[in-house]
């Protein structure tokens, strides 16, 4: 298929391997397929599908299952685990009034977060285009990614993060794979801009979803639970927003399905921000006539985001979906985090926003009763061991929140015992009485 760079704003192209990280005027460069010359979407579909029961790892890989609609690259050049292999949960929709109610979880991807999928695409891209060297800026998963991927790759990581404020299971990934890693004074969107300058003036290849092959690998995650779903998407995907790439990605992918014949009825896309870090959804409340940057705070570290690069990609998405954009607390995060980790799913908080969001919008009617709903979850439990210990020993005050009934009620702290079998057995039976 043909592939070109676009600009979204002004439908200026240029070749595909155009180092450039924007268009001349400014806009977001989306890499733009010529869907004309497609195969049909049933022949697509029995592609996709048989490529499950393949043991080649560009088919067993859940992105490059879909290489139609990700980037023609040879087999042999792709830098993959393989990745992608998550799987979709189904969650109990009675209490929120819905048909079905799904949880994909991204958290089990090689480095425990989605960020595996667009890495896989971007890494490949850049040891193609013999990159000399891969940066990107982080609140944690990113870094994690790139560091491995890099590593698979051979080539140098560069990666930038927010002095503190990121979770120990993502930095320790970062430097265990070996990055370069930096921590900066500031935040993620100082670390970000920074990125970007380096990028644009050295021979340094970005890997933040402001490149746009990320993107295209994100947006298999939309291809995978089509596929899980017997060829069919729900009615709502709800996703958390940071720098908005998934966001981007979806809208994306939905785009693409829908002008392949794939879909008939678009998915609206439900876009949850944390309440201290909601750029989007106050823009959105101003009906988009512009982003107005914040400094964010919120315990959900990865989503801690004040100007979101893709910005006017994800105003195309909602715009598209006739999505919606809210937001949730901290404390409200927290509550979703305990359910979802009693399910035994478990996530990190940024992904927990998901079914907070969902509980807002069912609440207030905007998520329709019988209607379904697909929640994505972005990051494993194991990411973010500080805030899981501090709910199970009831020390939320340590993360700056309130302790209230309903967090107090998440607790489940360790007990001290003797090394005496039957005081042990005295406790379990006090327990299972
Ligand atoms: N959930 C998790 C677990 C994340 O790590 C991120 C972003 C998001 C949600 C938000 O996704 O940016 O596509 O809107 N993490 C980035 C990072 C920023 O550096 O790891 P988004």
């Amino acid at each position: 298929m043909n592939r070109q760079l676009r600009c979204i704003q002004c439908d200026n192209v240029y070749p595909l391997d155009d180092r450039r990280l924007r268009c001349s005027c400014g806009g977001l460069l989306d890499v733009h397929l010529d869907l004309e010359q497609h195969a049909s979407s049933a022949e697509l579909v029995s592609e996709f599908a048989r490529r499950t029961s393949s043991d080649a790892p560009c088919d067993q890989s859940g992105v490059w299952r879909f290489r139609e609609l990700v980037l023609d690259l040879p087999a042999n050049e792709l830098v993959t685990f393989p990745e992608g292999r998550t799987n979709l949960y189904a969650l109990d929709p009675a209490p929120f009034g819905l048909s079905a109610l799904w949880a994909k979880h991204e958290g089990e991807n090689p480095t425990g977060s989605f960020k595996d999928r667009g890495m896989t695409v971007a890494v490949s891209w850049a040891l193609h285009r013999s990159a000399r060297a891969l940066i990107c800026a982080s609140t944690g998963n990113t870094s994690a990614a790139l560091a491995a991927y890099g590593a698979r790759a051979h080539l140098p990581v560069f990666v930038l993060i927010p002095n503190g404020k990121i979770a120990l299971g993502k930095l320790s990934q970062a430097l265990a794979y070996g990055a370069r890693t930096m921590q900066i004074d500031g935040d993620f969107d100082d670390a970000m801009r920074a990125v970007e300058q380096l990028a644009a003036s050295h021979d340094l290849t970005l890997v933040n979803s402001l490149n746009p092959f990320r993107l295209e690998g994100q947006k298999t995650i939309i291809l995978d639970c089509f596929m899980q779903l017997g060829a069919s998407l729900p009615d709502w995907i709800v996703v958390p927003g940071g720098n908005l790439g998934n966001t981007s990605a979806f809208g994306k992918a939905l785009i693409e399905m829908k002008a392949l014949g794939l879909l008939s009825t678009v998915p609206r896309l439900a876009v949850i921000q944390a309440e201290g870090a909601a750029p989007f959804a106050r823009a959105a409340e101003r009906a988009f006539s512009h982003l107005e940057p914040i400094h964010p705070e919120t315990i959900a570290t990865a989503i801690r985001i004040g100007n979101p690069v893709n910005y006017s990609k994800a105003v195309r998405s909602i715009t598209f979906t006739h999505g919606v954009v809210t937001t949730v607390t901290d404390a409200q995060i927290l509550i979703a985090k305990h359910e979802l980790d009693r399910q035994a799913i478990g996530c990190e908080p940024a992904s927990a926003a998901t079914l907070a969001g969902l509980r807002r919008l069912t609440s207030e009617g905007i998520i329709g009763r019988g209607q379904s709903a697909l929640l994505i979850l972005t990051g494993s439990l194991l990411k973010d061991p500080e805030t899981t210990m501090a709910l199970a020993s009831g020390h939320v005050a340590n993360l700056g929140i309130a302790l209230s009934p309903e967090l107090d009620a998440c607790a489940n702290p360790p007990r001290l015992v003797p090394s005496d079998a039957e005081t042990i057995f005295d406790i379990i039976r006090e327990e299972l009485s």
